[in-house]
């Protein structure tokens, strides 16, 4: 009974049948022959697996045939499957073709080298997936976990050190009353970032805006995170504002790419694309450096120069009972901040930015809105950009054209089987993603997908009222369920009030020779191929009204929305900043 139970369970029983058909005496004498008919029946076993499933070698075993409904999807390679796919610049736009195809836009079944997979392009299956506890979980990249990332918000595996870590960062980094504390810092960064912009214009005529955008992403996130902000246009630059620059964009690096043994181990002792373990081990101790001396600083810190607006290492600090972390677990999550907050809202800015200078008109009406909400003198605040429907219009559009994460960034792993309500089952252990651009962009769903028009969201044109914070799948570009993104209303606060003040500030247009590109490319956020350069022209008129009774140094200021500094060699400091913009503040009360 034992021996029929193995022989039906174990798919290797025909190794024990060969004696039978090769013959006992062959097998005794000829053992290269034995070699090579074990190998050729191994590989013809293999792609007789492949062929006759769905989705791929990864897929062997009838795994898309355990619902009602088979779940359709392209056989890929043999070994590699659908992997080429994924590893592309573009693979949001290669797992869309695939999808359509394979008739799978519902869900689609591929592999992606010996990792099975699934992918909806469809708001209903989506929010099923995203929103089903037993797709809590995330799949571990190698160098998320060799960058210690599993101990973070993001990769840690779903269950009470996850619901711990979330709930502290909701209740003391994402909350309203904490955005709005932190909204000072907000203003301050953009004020730098404007003044910024309108040197580089005066210098080179025209503005490359992501290395501003850049610059203000990470104070804001710094600011908040670790109450530290850098003067970013000191020319020669500051030591540790680099060092941190560098830290980032190596993890960046790292944590974008493709890593191919994550989905063929047997390559990892082989082949290192991009010699990742080294570069993992070499960051760590950078990283954990950084972050301790912050933390031991705030330790040292006199317990009376707390306040309201602490940032969120004081917050993690005194943490206390069961909610006390470990030092690494701390590091890990104040890493983990540091780097979804910045690329995420720079490059989501730079397309609407991109968007606007591609449609004046677009820009014009925004522009209108803006004075006529903030009035003629002052600049926008957090409470303006809530009553500005035209602004939110134009951030939903921009959500929806250039998702940040166009298949929701980081995927979902199945940690039991699941039956969706199509008749589709997805077995433990699959990798889940929503491809977020392909809903966006199906005509079945959105009217003319390739025309950016922000009216679609505008309610009072006749346009839709999305909740694009996960509430509805048509848009849901910060994902939904209990692993939505817990940054979203910091992040779309950011957006809406950079680019309500970069156009309130400067009008924008096309720079000569740099014509705007919207091609993209995907890397931990989907950016644009070509960083937007574009010339942005001082509202001058209406800035020098403003500045009237401004108390600043005449030949340091330009007329710029009553924002702008002239920059010169050694001036530029943070405290001159900030002093400016206490000014201007004043002069517009
Ligand atoms: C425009 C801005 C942003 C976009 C489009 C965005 C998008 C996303 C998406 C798609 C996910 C995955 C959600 C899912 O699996 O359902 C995510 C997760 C996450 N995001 Fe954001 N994000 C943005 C800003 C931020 C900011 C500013 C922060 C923090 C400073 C942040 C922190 C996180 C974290 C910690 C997670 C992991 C949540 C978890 O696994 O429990 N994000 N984000």
């Amino acid at each position: 009974m034992a021996l029929i139970t193995y022989a039906t369970t174990d798919s290797n029983w025909w190794v024990l049948a060969l004696p039978a058909f090769l013959g006992a005496d062959t097998l005794r004498c000829d053992t290269p022959m034995l070699l090579l008919s074990l190998f050729i029946a191994f590989v013809s076993l293999g792609l007789l697996s492949w062929a006759l499933s769905p989705g791929g070698s990864a897929w062997s075993h009838g795994r898309a045939r355990r619902g009602i409904v088979t779940i359709p999807g392209p056989r890929g390679l043999p070994v590699f499957g659908s992997l080429f796919a994924l590893s592309s610049n573009l693979p949001h736009r290669a797992l869309a073709a695939l999808s359509a195809a394979a008739h799978a836009k519902p869900l689609m079944a591929f592999s992606i080298g010996s990792t099975p997979a699934v992918v909806s392009s469809d708001p209903a299956v989506a929010r099923e997936i995203l929103s089903h506890p037993a797709f809590a979980d995330r799949p571990l990249k190698r160098s998320a976990r060799e960058l210690m990332f599993s101990r973070a918000i993001g990769f840690a595996p779903s269950g009470s050190y996850w619901r711990l870590l979330r709930r502290i960062a909701s209740t003391h980094l994402f909350s309203p009353r904490r955005i709005a504390a932190h909204e000072p810092g907000r203003h301050a960064d953009c004020f730098a970032m404007l003044a910024a912009v309108a040197v580089e214009q005066r210098r080179a005529g025209a503005v490359r805006l992501r290395p501003h955008l850049q610059n203000a992403a990470l104070n804001n996130i710094m600011g908040s995170v670790f109450g530290r902000r850098y003067d970013v246009s000191c020319p020669s630059g500051i030591p540790e504002a680099e060092e941190l620059k560098a830290m980032v964009r190596e993890g960046f690096d790292l944590l974008g790419a493709f890593n191919w043994s994550d989905h063929l181990p047997w390559l990892a002792r082989l082949y290192d694309r991009g010699n990742v373990k080294a570069r993992c081990a070499a960051l760590v101790p950078r990283v954990s450096r950084f972050v301790s001396g912050i933390i031991a600083e705030h330790r040292l810190r006199n317990p009376s120069q707390k306040h309201a607006n602490d940032d969120f290492v004081d917050v993690l600090l005194s943490l206390d009972g069961h909610e006390k972390l470990e030092e690494d677990d701390m590091i890990a999550v104040l890493w983990e901040m540091i780097f979804r907050g910045t690329d995420t809202t720079a490059l989501l800015t730079e397309w609407a930015m991109a968007e606007l200078v591609l449609h004046p008109g677009v820009q014009v009406k925004l522009r209108h809105e803006i004075d006529t909400v903030v009035g003629p003198r002052c600049m926008p605040t957090d409470a303006d950009v809530a009553r500005m429907p035209y602004l939110q219009a134009v951030v939903k559009e921009t959500l929806r054209a250039h998702p940040p994460g166009p298949l929701l960034s980081w995927a979902r792993l199945s940690t039991a089987d699941v039956h969706l309500s199509n008749g589709m089952l997805v077995p433990a252990g699959t990798t889940a993603m929503v491809n977020m651009w392909s809903i966006a962009h199906d005509a079945a769903v959105w009217a003319s997908p390739e025309v950016f028009c922000p009216e679609r969201f505008v309610e009072a044109e006749g346009g839709a009222n999305v909740d694009v914070r996960g509430g509805d799948l048509r848009l849901a570009p910060f994902g939904a369920g209990r692993r939505v993104c817990p940054g979203k209303n910091l992040g779309l606060a950011t957006v809406g009030l950079w680019v309500a003040r970069l156009v309130h500030a400067f009008e924008w247009g096309p720079a000569a020779g740099a014509p705007v590109d919207l091609g993209e490319v995907l890397k931990l956020s989907l950016e644009m191929e070509t960083p937007l350069t574009a010339t942005a022209t001082p509202r001058r008129q209406r800035a020098a009204k403003e500045l009237g009774n401004a108390k600043v140094e005449k030949e340091r200021c330009l007329p710029v929305d009553a924002l702008t500094v002239s920059y010169t060699g050694g001036i530029a400091s943070w405290v001159y900043v900030e002093a400016l913009r206490a000014a201007v503040t004043h002069a517009c009360r």
